[in-house]
């Protein structure tokens, strides 16, 4: 099998070192791809991945028999309608059904629609009508008789309805600042006022052939750039796989009340697509609660998840191409694996590019860097993006699959790089 991967992330570097050891893939391809990508793949640098016809064309070039879409931009350019168009097959959804995250309101309309778990919402297009909502809940629980929602608790989600890359939701503790961000939204789109959910967070990738599916194991990501969870929200500054809080009890809960009624709701609405559903859960005390969906694999989740699997990747991504998942045997490890994200000075505020790589660490068993956006120019190993490598362990113990990883990400070395030194720690200490 040939596959051609899109993306230039460490998401995608992972994907591609997982599908090179796979005995089932021939040849790989990546584009745009990294420096990482290129150890294992040829990369397609100059293919423009958010436009349909240059990924198209590219396809047939490299003779891919899939197209893994790493990310969730090229899905809402509408590039699985073009390959599916073209007779070849892709992983990841066409554009409509790519609106389960590329459009909050669509998204939000599902859950309810289908009962799902989900915070309560309410969607505005117009300003005057946002004002009034947000300012009567304000008001409202600084009045006396709320007094299970003190005014200094209080808190309302406000999300822009399309894609943001991580920007488009503010967790407002006051009217004010809940209008000014709401009020940039209007200016182009549409948004949602969201109840604020309390918990912890997990990620759970679900892989379907469009029939028939599979459940990956719990994964977290630490999405703030400060140490304990604080300061601005990033990408996501690492993560762990599996999460020690979700017991098996309380993974068969996600399983029945989240999991198994999201798939179902996903059939009865004709929504249902070859390639990754990511359900972004929010572990409240009233149980699961969904956040999100994603159309796509996570990005750091992926770098921390895929090292524990320990069947033929390559073939379970056929099976899923070929729409015959079912019966298909695979297996995880049950060792630990924690990653680490190496970012640029600046980040997630802005960043210097071309940052010039003194060095890469030399990597003890089951460790590896994963390369996000890196290039070479004259030989010579630049960053490019905020984040810029995720250093992953695995290990039968999160002691030392932490000890690896932070080894290895402290070993990365370019001008200002810097790590959350506390990835997992809220979980296993
Ligand atoms: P989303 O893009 O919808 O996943 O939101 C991004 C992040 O905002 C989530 O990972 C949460 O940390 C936070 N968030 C989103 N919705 C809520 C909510 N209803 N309550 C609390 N936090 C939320
Ligand atoms: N780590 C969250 C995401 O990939 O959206």
């Amino acid at each position: 099998m040939i596959v051609l991967v899109l993306g230039n992330g460490a998401r995608e570097h992972a994907l591609i070192w997982k599908l090179s050891q796979s005995p089932s893939v021939t040849e790989l391809f990546a584009a745009p791809g990294n420096a990482g990508t290129a150890i294992h793949a040829t990369n397609l640098p100059l293919v423009d991945i958010l436009n349909p016809s240059q990924v198209v064309q590219a396809a047939r070039q490299c003779r891919a028999d899939v197209v893994f879409v790493g990310s969730e931009a090229p899905l809402e350019a509408g590039v699985v309608d073009a390959l599916q168009a073209a007779g070849i097959s892709a992983i990841g959804p066409d554009q409509h059904r790519a609106q389960l995250e590329s459009s909050k309101v669509f998204s939000k309309e599902f859950m309810v629609r289908n009962r799902l778990p989900t915070a309560e919402a309410r969607e505005f297009t117009d300003y005057q009508a946002f004002e009034g909502y947000v300012t009567q809940l304000f008001e409202r629980a600084r009045t006396p008789s709320q007094a299970h929602a003190p005014s200094g608790e209080f808190k309302l989600v406000i999300k822009k309805s399309g894609l943001a890359q991580g920007k488009g939701v503010l967790e407002a503790s006051s009217a004010d600042e809940a209008l000014s961000f709401g009020k940039s939204i209007l200016a182009s789109d549409a948004l949602l006022v969201e109840e604020y959910l309390t918990g912890f967070e997990i990620s759970v990738f679900v892989l379907s052939d469009g029939k028939d599916w599979v459940v990956l194991p719990p994964t977290a990501d630490f999405k703030k750039a400060g140490e304990g969870d604080t300061g601005p929200n990033t990408g996501g500054m690492g993560a762990i796989c599996p999460v020690p809080l979700v017991t098996p009890p309380l993974w068969q809960k996600v399983l029945s009340e989240v999991v198994e009624p999201t798939m179902s709701a996903l059939t009865r609405d004709n929504l249902n697509f070859c390639g990754i559903l990511f359900i972004g859960l929010m572990m409240t005390a009233q149980g699961p609660k969904i956040l999100e969906f994603n159309t796509r694999f996570g990005d750091p989740e992926t770098q921390a998840l895929l090292p524990l699997i320990e069947s033929d990747f390559g073939e379970l991504v056929q099976a899923l191409a070929q729409g015959r998942l079912a019966g298909h045997a695979w297996k995880v490890s049950d060792h630990k694996s924690l990653g680490i994200v190496i970012a640029a000075p600046g980040y997630p505020a802005s960043y210097p590019k071309n940052l010039p790589v003194a060095a890469l660490p030399s990597l003890p068993p089951a460790t590896h860097v994963f390369h996000a956006t890196t290039t070479r120019l004259n030989d010579q190993l630049v960053t490019q993006g905020g984040r810029c490598f995720t250093a992953v362990a695995t290990a039968p113990t999160w002691e030392a699959a932490y000890d690896k990883a932070r080894g290895a990400a402290r070993g990365v070395q370019f001008p200002g790089a810097w790590i959350r030194t506390d990835i997992g720690e809220k979980f296993f200490i």
